[in-house]
């Protein structure tokens, strides 16, 4: 297991603290490429373990040589991330903080008589299948039609209702795999406290109609049960009989006392572990949204293509693994280049939620300032992770990347196929046209001379000159797979969740708590209980104090 050791006490942390001195002047892109004409051939890599899947990352575009790369995997081995991930997937207890096990790959392990490995840890085997059995048999049945309402018709609406891991999964993929759905299936997810969201979900349903999944892992966050509650309240107003909530709502938790005290029977939970971190529950029970719009087929194959990526990151030595090289560049400009975020910008309209996806997915697991062993880290953790789905980004915020004073290293994702070829259209080809571009733009850049050459007579217009120079040498990653389907979007959700289980080893981190989102809930809730009258307001700053005299005093 890893040590919970500061990396920046291991040697080869200090080797890269030099190299970053001595030559990031010479890692210039320009030059590197120009000197080693196999540099794609030598610095990208392929995946396609798994059935449908064919994923090339490239990461040549890239501030880095022969020797910062060893260096790299040498801080890999240093920091003992083979043995970590070993431990994660023998079901050692890696979440210190909390004790628990991290097992969302043994949601997409298949039975140990069909291939899968043997973890130890209750739940882990056969009781995943069997509850992955109940989605099948319940997804089937309301998505056939055969599951009915309480006045006999069939489900044409689906509310999920959770928030953070219990939400953002799910819509990400849903979205994402949205050629894939059943489209007279209507999806709705409801997360957010202000009552706008379930309003509005509520406001286009038909109770008759509408099943509710009431998903979270711990029954008890604020959010989501009270918006259950207040869609429950909903459906009784017109369903009249608390007998008729058994049709019309199912709960995904751990927390069986909390489901069937909610008024939900045992029967239509469906369970998972505590093993299971919120940000990494899409494959769990949580998953039942999924399942519902893509059909439990297109859902089992993004779990075998998750599965593949695990054996993959498992089995393949460092050098050749996706995730580690991931890892591996992004600590080298998060942690000696000061880069303080990372754009993930897909080139597939079907992905617009897959950085909201990792901004928990990674923010939330890595951004930690104490080590496992209680120190605080003396170098940057976490980066900051956003982005959008490409073109629209260049037209919103890449003038920054390009010409800005901030370094963002950024990976670029982009499909072979599309899903929509536009008849007569060339809509795919100007789309990738614009993948291959914009890394190109930002490598390579524009100098003064060239800039003056197209200026011509103009070119004495310094201020212009300078302003149409693109300095370039800004680090990309490209990920390119043949075609966004179930299969292959397990793949990169898992390649990314690996590369964040790296990033943390390194720096020596529990990914698997999130402590820092305890802090506000209680305070929001002392607070709750003061809003009735300005003399209950006790115990805050005068800020705090002022903001809410100020709602007390224009409330209507
Ligand atoms: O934001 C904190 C958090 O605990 C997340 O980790 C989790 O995904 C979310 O709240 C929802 O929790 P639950 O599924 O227990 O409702």
């Amino acid at each position: 297991m890893s040590s919970g050791q500061a990396a920046s006490k291991l040697s080869s942390w200090q080797k890269l603290k030099q190299l970053h001195q001595s030559k990031s002047s010479s890692l210039v892109l320009k030059d590197l490429f120009k000197a080693d004409s196999s540099r794609f051939d030598k610095h990208s890599l392929t995946f396609s373990e798994a059935s449908d899947v064919s994923i090339l990352l490239d990461y040549s575009k890239n501030l880095i040589d022969d020797e910062v790369l060893s260096a790299l995997f040498e801080l890999a081995r240093e920091a003992k991330v083979e043995n970590f991930r070993d431990s994660m997937f023998s079901g050692e207890h890696i979440n210190t903080s909390e004790g628990r096990a991290v097992l969302h790959v043994a949601l997409r392990n298949p039975l140990p008589k069909d291939g899968g490995w043997e973890i130890k840890e209750e739940g882990a085997g056969q009781p995943v299948h069997d509850v992955l059995n109940h989605m099948k048999e319940f997804s089937d049945s309301v998505r056939s039609g055969q599951w009915k309402g309480y006045s006999g018709k069939a489900i044409d609406t689906i509310i999920n209702i959770g928030i953070g891991g219990s939400d953002l999964g799910p819509v990400m993929v849903c979205e994402a795999l949205k050629s894939y759905s059943k489209r007279d299936l209507k999806m709705i997810f409801v997360s957010n406290i202000d009552g706008t969201d379930i309003a509005e979900a509520l406001r286009s349903s038909d109770p008759e109609t509408t099943l509710f999944i009431v998903a979270s892992k711990t029954f008890t966050t604020q959010e989501t049960m009270t918006n259950a509650e207040t869609a429950k309240e909903w459906f009784l107003k017109t369903a009249g009989d608390k007998e008729h909530v058994a049709k019309h709502f199912v709960a995904l938790s751990t927390n069986t006392q909390g489901v069937t005290s909610f008024g939900i029977a045992e029967a239509n939970m469906f369970q998972f572990w505590d093993w299971v971190g919120g940000r990494y529950s899409l494959w769990s029970a949580i998953g039942l949204s999924i399942c519902l719009s893509l059909g439990f087929d297109n859902f089992k194959q993004m779990l075998d293509g998750a599965h593949a990526m695990d054996k993959h990151f498992k089995e393949t030595p460092l050098e050749k693994n996706l995730p580690v090289v991931l890892a591996l560049v992004g600590i080298w400009y998060n942690d000696f280049y000061g880069a303080q975020t990372q754009a993930l910008l897909p080139y597939d309209q079907y992905m617009k939620r897959f950085a909201d996806y990792f901004q928990q997915g990674d923010m939330e697991s890595n951004g930690k300032s104490v080590t496992k062993d209680g120190s605080r880290v003396d170098y940057e953790t976490g980066p900051i992770i956003w982005g959008q789905s490409g073109t629209n980004g260049q037209h919103a915020f890449y003038q920054l990347i390009h010409q800005g004073t901030k370094l963002i290293p950024c990976d670029f994702l982009a499909p072979v196929e599309s899903q929509n070829p536009v008849a007569g259209g060339k809509h795919h080809e100007i789309l990738l046209s614009n993948f291959f571009a914009q890394p190109e733009a930002l490598a390579f850049g524009k100098t003064e001379t060239q800039v003056r050459e197209e200026l011509g007579s103009q070119s004495s217009n310094e201020a212009l000159v300078k302003s149409k120079i693109f300095e370039g040498n800004k680090p990309t990653n490209s990920i390119m797979f043949q075609k966004l389907n179930p299969a292959t979007l397990g793949s990169l959700i898992a390649m990314y969740e690996h590369k964040i289980h790296v990033q943390g080893a390194v720096w020596g981190i529990n990914s698997y708590d999130q402590m820092g989102v305890e802090l506000g809930k209680v305070l929001a809730k002392a607070i709750l209980g003061q809003l009735g009258s300005e003399g209950d307001v006790k115990g805050h700053d005068s800020s705090t104090t002022g903001l809410i005299h100020f709602y007390q005093k224009n409330r209507k």
